[in-house]
């Protein structure tokens, strides 16, 4: 099988080095790929929003399957795209991508739904979001509807910083044309759940549930990231949860879709919160999380290629999909001044004992050597029989790697941890 993974991020990686573990896979292509990624596929140049491009790719290579990874090309049509010359695709059409592209659109589904999710208004008008907020409680959450790179979310902790808010996603355009419309919703309290889990349109496989870190500072403190850590499983992971969210959320999830008739296959994400209340839900997405895949997928015992065709096929209930019952932790290592503003271009030192367990995010082969290009450089995960274990050695590993101005949190898992005792 020759497979092309579109994307080239810690994610991708992360997916990559999984499929390389099984026996049907016999290449691996990545468009756009990575300098470290590069050990381990084919890098195909390009980029991963140019649908054209990467139709073209796959119909001259005779690429036998696409996994799709991230949120723009899956809502731009890469799936419906590449289905159409005969490629078969892990991921949702368009149709049902929307469900991470607009956040109005997913709020008004689980509304009609009855799915539970914080109270919210819709707007369009900036003028009439302006006087809801100066009335609403605080905090208040604003969120733009499109995509804005994991941005769009501002917690308002005051009225004027509500206002704040929305004048700047709407009238100064912040995330561009993501910020037409708004929602405005409730603040909700609770421990925080990712929930990937394999769908065929039918049938929903949650994966072991995990907990992101996307603070910048120890303590979860400071500027929103992309996600500095992970660790799996979730310590509020319980069966009585579980199976709420399987009966609550996760299965009418899914039949609404149907009901739309924008059936959804691949990977949804489910971004949880544990609320007084009983989980709600604060955000899909249509594709894997990133760094939640950095754990969740080591300790995947099945065959991925496999679990993930079963979900193109419709064959996901007849397909076993088992987790290793152990413990995983991924610690992000961020150029120094990320998210804001950082330098580019430092060499990186992986020592070979611990490059197996590192997933490449953001770096570059210059000279033959590889060397930083964003903002978050790379995850190191560590999987071991206890949490606490897990955790010590991914940062052993993490403080093997070196490169200028390297940041990391120190405290990642560290809340799992008290939590889990
Ligand atoms: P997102 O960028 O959509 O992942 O959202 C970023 C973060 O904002 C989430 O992980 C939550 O921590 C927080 N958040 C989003 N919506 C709410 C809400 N209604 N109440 C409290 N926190 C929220
Ligand atoms: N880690 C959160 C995300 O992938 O959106």
């Amino acid at each position: 099988m020759k497979i092309l993974v579109v994307g080239g991020g810690g994610r991708e990686h992360a997916i990559i080095k999984k499929l390389k573990e099984s026996r049907e896979v016999t290449e691996i292509y990545a468009l756009p790929g990575n300098g470290g990624i590069a050990r381990d596929a084919v890098c195909v140049p390009g980029s991963a929003t140019d649908i054209d491009g990467i139709v073209k790719f796959a119909s001259e290579n005779a690429i036998d399957y696409a996994v799709v990874a991230p949120d723009d090309p899956l809502v731009l049509g890469a799936v419906d795209a590449l289905e159409a010359v005969g490629i078969p695709c892990f991921g949702p059409k368009a149709n049902a991508a929307i469900i991470e592209g607009s956040k109005v659109f997913s709020k008004n589904l689980m509304k009609k739904y009855g799915i539970p999710t914080a109270r919210y208004e819709v707007f369009t008008d900036a003028d009439a979001a302006l006087e809801y907020v100066k009335a609403a409680p605080v905090p208040t959450v604003i969120k733009a509807d499109g995509l804005a790179l994991g941005k769009g979310v501002i917690i308002a902790e005051t009225r004027d910083a509500a206002v704040d808010a929305v004048n700047s996603i709407m009238k100064d355009k912040a995330f561009g044309k993501s910020g037409d419309q708004i929602v405005i919703e409730e603040f909700l309290t609770g421990p925080e759940v990712s929930v990937l889990s394999f769908t065929d349109g039918t049938t929903v496989v949650p994966m072991v549930f995990s907990v992101d870190h996307k603070r910048i500072g120890d303590g979860n403190v400071g500027l929103n990231t992309g996600g500095m850590g992970t660790v799996a499983p979730n310590p509020y992971y319980t069966p009585e949860i579980a199976e709420r969210c399987m009966n609550e959320i996760f299965l009418p999830t899914i039949a609404a879709m149907n009901a739309e008739g924008r059936t959804f296959k691949g990977c949804l994400y489910f971004g949880l919160m544990i609320t007084p209340d009983g989980p709600k839900v604060i955000e899909y997405n249509c594709r894997f999380g990133d760094p939640e895949t950095q754990v969740v997928l080591p300790l995947l015992e099945s065959d991925l290629y496999t679990v993930m065709r079963a979900t193109t096929d419709g064959t996901l209930a007849e397909t076993e999909v088992k987790f290793r019952d152990a413990h995983a932790c991924c610690v992000i290592l961020a150029s120094n001044g990320y998210p804001v503003k950082y330098a580019k271009g430092f060499e990186i030192t992986i020592p070979d004992d611990v490059s197996g367990s590192v997933y490449v995010a953001g770096a570059a082969v210059k000279d033959g050597k590889l060397v930083t290009s964003g903002g978050r450089v790379l995850g190191t995960t560590a999987v071991a029989d206890t949490l606490k274990d897990a955790i010590d050695k991914a940062y052993e590993m993490t403080d093997k790697i070196t490169f200028d101005g390297a940041y990391c949190r120190r405290d990642i898992g560290e809340a799992a941890l008290k939590a889990g005792k």
